[in-house]
């Protein structure tokens, strides 16, 4: 198949890893695919194209000119933006929903008025838009505090403390970007479940967990994520089932009877409580770093199920297979990440880091130059490494990390430790 996958980070590089797994008869990948942008490291495995995923006249031209078959689209802002609807008027299969139903992650009051309307489960919201409401709402609803801007954010628009003045000037600053949400602390462990739907029927991948926070025992600010494992030997006795009975199924009909079904990757983010299963967020694509152990433990062609989604024909098909293996990513981040940006700085070891058994990297903000790679961003790479079980996945992970050279590079050194028995 002619597959476009719009996006540039490590998320993009690991659904295009697993789409070149797929092999035809000869041995060759099964699959023409190009990047739009991609990034240093995607434009080692594949061809790329310098234009702007956020534009659909642009993507959809291009589509059509080069006879694709299927565009995927990784990030949220092209999502957001409408670019799956410009692909999909010229008929083109789209992996990823219209603008209407892209608002699931672009706007949280959205969100919450879904959930309410179709009755899932989440945590109860107060929506302000002036300093006066944000100061009743934190206490009415109580410390501690949780305070979410209702537009998008990369990863870093919610806070989580029991500073008053922390939740506070943290909300002064999304009042002027559209208001907060001030939402009900809720206590447990947080599970990132994806689910492929066409607008009628879904289909589950397997539960990730995800390290949001920048330090070592889950400290500092919220990131856009510093780590992931799956699947979760914890969760309890079906727990996805009961997710796609609480939350996707309810979700996704109610999104169709409004007129703008989803079709996509619905990212629920949870939060196993005492009383039960909670939503804490939907993202409308598939999550950054869950992706990156999700699809190596994926042995149902990622194609099949993408292509299936575009076009209606998830209903009636079995759970997609995952191998016995466990996988483990770490991200590594420039200094400063989140709170500020570094400048551009060389990059070594990564053929080292690739050659320890059952690892592979995934590039994010990378740069290659006459000298090497360079890093260029916040969050340059993930480590990506399978296993037998999680002390083997975790070690070579960090066998792997231990070996790439940044100058103020960051990594948590915790990620799968609760996991390691
Ligand atoms: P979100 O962007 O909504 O996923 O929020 C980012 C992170 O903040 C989540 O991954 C949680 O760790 C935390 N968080 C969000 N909402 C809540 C909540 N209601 N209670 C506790 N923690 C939360
Ligand atoms: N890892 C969190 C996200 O992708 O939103």
């Amino acid at each position: 198949m002619r597959i476009l996958v719009l996006g540039s980070g490590a998320r993009e590089h690991a659904i295009i890893t697993a789409l070149l797994r797929e092999r035809g008869a000869d041995g060759a990948p099964a699959h023409a695919i190009t990047a739009a942008p991609g990034n240093a490291g995607i434009a080692e495995v594949v061809e790329t194209v310098a234009l702007d995923p956020t534009r659909g006249d642009v993507v959809a031209d291009y589509a059509v000119d080069n006879d694709v078959q299927l565009v995927v689209i990784g990030p949220e802002a092209p999502l957001v933006a409408g670019v799956a609807d410009a692909v999909r008027r010229r008929g083109i299969p789209v992996f990823g929903p219209g603008a209407a139903a892209a608002q699931l992650e672009g706007s949280k009051t959205f969100a919450k008025r879904i959930m309410d309307d179709a009755g899932v489960p989440t945590g109860r919201a107060v929506r302000a838009g002036t300093y006066a409401e944000v100061e009743a709402a934190l206490d009415e609803l109580g410390s501690p505090y949780v305070v979410k801007a209702d537009g998008l954010a990369a990863g870093t628009g919610v806070i989580v403390t029991s500073d008053r003045t922390a939740a506070l000037s943290h909300a002064e600053h999304y009042l002027q970007q559209g208001g907060v949400l001030v939402e009900e602390f809720l206590d447990g462990q947080e599970v990132s479940l994806f689910l492929l739907s066409d607008g009628h029927s879904v289909v589950p991948l397997s539960p990730a967990q995800d390290y949001k926070r920048a330090l070592d025992g889950d400290a500092g600010p919220n990131t856009g994520g510093m780590g992931a494992y799956s699947p979760l030997p914890w969760a309890p006795e079906g727990f996805v089932d009961e997710v796609i009975r609480t939350v996707a199924e309810p979700t996704v009909r109610q999104l169709e009877n409004e007129g703008t079904p989803f079709i996509g990757l619905l990212y629920c983010g949870l939060i196993v409580t005492e009383r039960g299963i909670r939503v804490i967020e939907f993202n409308a694509r598939f999550g950054d770093p869950e992706t990156q152990v999700v699809l190596p433990r994926l042995v149902t062609p990622l194609s099949e199920l993408l292509l299936a989604a575009s076009t209606g024909q998830l209903g009636g098909r079995p759970h997609p297979q995952f191998s016995d293996d466990v996988a483990v990513t770490v991200v590594l981040a420039s200094e400063g990440y989140p709170t500020s940006s570094a400048p551009n700085r060389p990059l070594t070891g990564l053929a080292e880091a690739a050659a320890v058994d059952g690892v592979h990297l995934c590039h994010a903000a990378t740069a290659h130059t006459d000298e090497g790679f360079v890093a260029t961003g916040g969050r340059v790479l993930s480590v990506v490494a399978t296993g037998a079980d999680f002390a083997e996945a975790r070690s070579r992970a960090y066998e792997a990390i231990a070996r790439i050279g940044l100058e103020g590079g960051q990594y948590r050194s915790d990620i799968a430790a609760r996991v390691v028995s």
